[in-house]
């Protein structure tokens, strides 16, 4: 897909999974990135494996200082911004009646107050740089946030807090979508049914933790969820990729507001 040569991307959870893959496949397409996850060194893997510019900021997403530093990094560093791709996160699951505050609070505070760290100093950088670009009457270029929610987010065994947050993210994505709109920002958001990484490989058979959460789905479950859905298999990575390029993309600058489903067909078995 062609158009992101120089743009500036701001990504978050770029270490693994599917932030890792956006970022080489934008970094591939001549973007400069301004990169985070939590943990430095698949972090620094990525900056690493990545073809141009790139700067890492390591650290939660849920402190709102890592949310502000990112943008404060692309505007130094490159002076704008263009896109946003909030992917940081994990899962901490259990059944409503067993959750305590914490797995509450944790999964509330990556992947709502997270994404609102990330997206609010973002967008407000945006905004401004679309008013300097009015005041001076030239066109005003499309910028874009992209967020990640999740089909989880109509509600799923296990997953309260998850849930919660993911549905959450929907309104934030098109609230900015909402004031954004009169200077060119486009929001949206994606819901992802499975994608195959360690946050619903098998939780038997990899070692994967977040503090004290086992990421992956236990095999049992993972197998009866599976079979419910009409593709019959979990989406790939680059499967995940490719509609977050899209709606990345100068194909996408009519689309703003949208909650684009990416989940194997789920909604019609
Ligand atoms: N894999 C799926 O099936 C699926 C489905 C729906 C939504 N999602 C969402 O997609 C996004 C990416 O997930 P993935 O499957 O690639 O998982 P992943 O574990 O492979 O990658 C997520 C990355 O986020 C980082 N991260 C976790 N907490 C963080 C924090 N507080 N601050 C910064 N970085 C943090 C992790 O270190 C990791 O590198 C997540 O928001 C996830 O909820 C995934």
């Amino acid at each position: 897909m062609e158009g992101f040569a120089g743009k500036v991307a701001i990504i978050t959870g770029a270490g693994r999974g599917i932030g890792k893959a956006l970022a080489l496949s934008l970094s591939e397409k001549g973007a400069r990135l301004v990169l985070n996850d939590l943990d430095p060194k698949p972090l620094l893997e990525t900056q690493n494996l990545a073809k141009g510019e790139t700067v890492g900021v390591s650290g939660s997403v849920s402190n709102t200082e890592i949310g502000a530093l990112l943008t404060k990094t692309a505007i130094e560093k490159y002076g704008t911004i263009d896109l946003v791709a909030t992917l940081a996160g994990y899962t901490w699951d259990s059944m409503l009646h067993r959750m305590d505050q914490t797995q509450w609070n944790d999964i509330i505070d990556v992947h709502l107050n997270g994404t609102y760290s990330v997206v609010q100093p973002a967008f407000s950088a945006m905004r401004h740089a679309a008013l300097s670009e009015k005041e001076s009457e030239i066109l005003i270029k499309p910028r874009k946030i992209l967020t990640v929610s999740s089909m989880s987010a109509f509600g799923n065994l296990g997953q309260a807090n998850y849930a919660a947050a993911k549905a959450g993210i929907v309104g934030l994505t098109r609230t900015a979508a909402i004031e954004g709109a009169a200077f060119n920002i486009l929001s949206n958001s994606i819901a992802f049914g499975p994608i195959d990484t360690r946050l619903t490989r098998p939780r038997e058979s990899q070692n994967e933790w977040v503090g004290d959460s086992a990421q992956g789905i236990p095999e049992k479950a993972r197998a009866a969820y599976f079979s419910t859905l009409p593709l019959g298999r979990p989406g790939t990575i680059p499967e995940a990729v490719e509609p977050m390029l899209f709606l990345l993309s100068s194909h996408a600058n009519y689309i703003s507001g949208t909650l684009l489903e990416v989940n194997g067909a789920a909604h019609i078995s």
